[in-house]
């Protein structure tokens, strides 16, 4: 059985992303397998999470494994001065895999490095979260029947926002257009933009979350400015409110568009878009369930 790590949603070639999509479904359709029996898996939650542990926790128990870890690691004996070294070496003594979720970017990497068990990056920091690209990667066939020549566009924090780092990435295998809507202080970093110009993606770049945009879009992926990134509050204060998607914003989008958020939301997606056809995002939560059952699997050598 050949273990593997998932740090980076790179490490997957376009094969792998398309069997693990085929995987989910499978999960999708039966998500109670008994395929970890005897497996224990450690849940080393550095960063606060409900979807990504839950479902992660979820995806373990219902394929017949058994968790162990923490999601406050005040609790661990990193308050005591404990390194991330030690902790991982500690943790792959007990562990058959672990997931982790860490506030510094690479630290997901640097686990791997050390570990003697596979490693799932669960977010670390500003860097990567390459699981909930595959439940985007998942919902966004799921919901468009394919994943060629989509317009994805994607709104908010898109300096700091791993996800969109890790979803761009990801799409560049199938012939996207992009169009990055964001404050001056929270851009695209340079990396992806140039990222892109090598891959030939087309993107525009705006300040306005305008109606052409909305209605030119297969998807609007909207995320959340993230408090815990910034080191001047001032500046969080202002930048934090700045784009709000409404249900009247999406009167004149197209009827298979989608609009997804990795979610948690604060303000960036008012409550009465929920009752919308446009809305998937707690569909797309869903999937994680499934999506995280699959990685689970590949990172364990496990055929499905
Ligand atoms: N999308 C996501 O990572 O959510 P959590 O922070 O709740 O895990």
């Amino acid at each position: 059985m050949k273990t593997r790590n998932l740090i980076s949603i790179t490490d997957l070639s376009k094969g792998e992303i398309l069997d693990l999509i085929t995987t989910a479904q499978e999960f999708e359709r039966n998500p109670n397998q008994r395929l970890l029996e005897g497996k224990v898996v450690a849940s080393l939650f550095f960063e606060p999470s409900t979807r990504t542990r839950l479902s992660f926790e979820t995806a373990v128990n219902r394929l017949g494994g058994r968790v162990i870890g923490f999601s406050d690691a005040s609790t661990s004996s990193q308050s005591k001065g404990e390194s991330l070294k030690d902790t991982i070496m500690m943790v792959s003594n007990y562990a058959d895999l672990i997931v982790m979720r860490h506030p510094l970017m690479g630290a997901a990497r640097y686990a791997s490095e050390i570990s003697r068990v596979p490693i799932i990056n669960a977010g670390d920091g500003a860097n990567q979260h390459p699981t909930q690209t595959m439940l985007d990667l998942y919902t966004i066939q799921q919901t468009q029947g394919h994943l060629d020549n989509l317009t994805i566009t994607m709104v908010g924090d898109l300096k700091y926002g791993r996800t969109v780092h890790s979803l761009l990435e990801a799409m560049h295998h199938f012939n996207p257009r992009f169009n990055f809507v964001a404050c001056d202080v929270l851009q695209m970093p340079g990396q992806y933009k140039q990222f892109c110009r090598e891959q030939g993606i087309p993107y525009t770049e705006t300040t306005e979350f305008s109606s052409d945009i909305i209605n030119q879009s297969d998807i609007i992926y909207m995320t959340r400015v993230q408090r815990e990134r910034f080191s001047d509050m001032m500046e969080y204060e202002r930048v934090k409110n700045l784009y709000t998607l409404t249900a009247s914003m999406l009167q004149g989008g197209k009827p298979t568009m989608r609009v997804l958020h990795p979610l948690p939301r604060v303000t960036e997606i008012a409550q009465d878009v929920d009752d919308t056809p446009w809305a998937y995002y707690f569909e797309q939560a869903r999937n994680g369930l499934y999506a995280r059952q699959a990685i689970i699997c590949r990172a364990l050598g496990i055929n499905v």
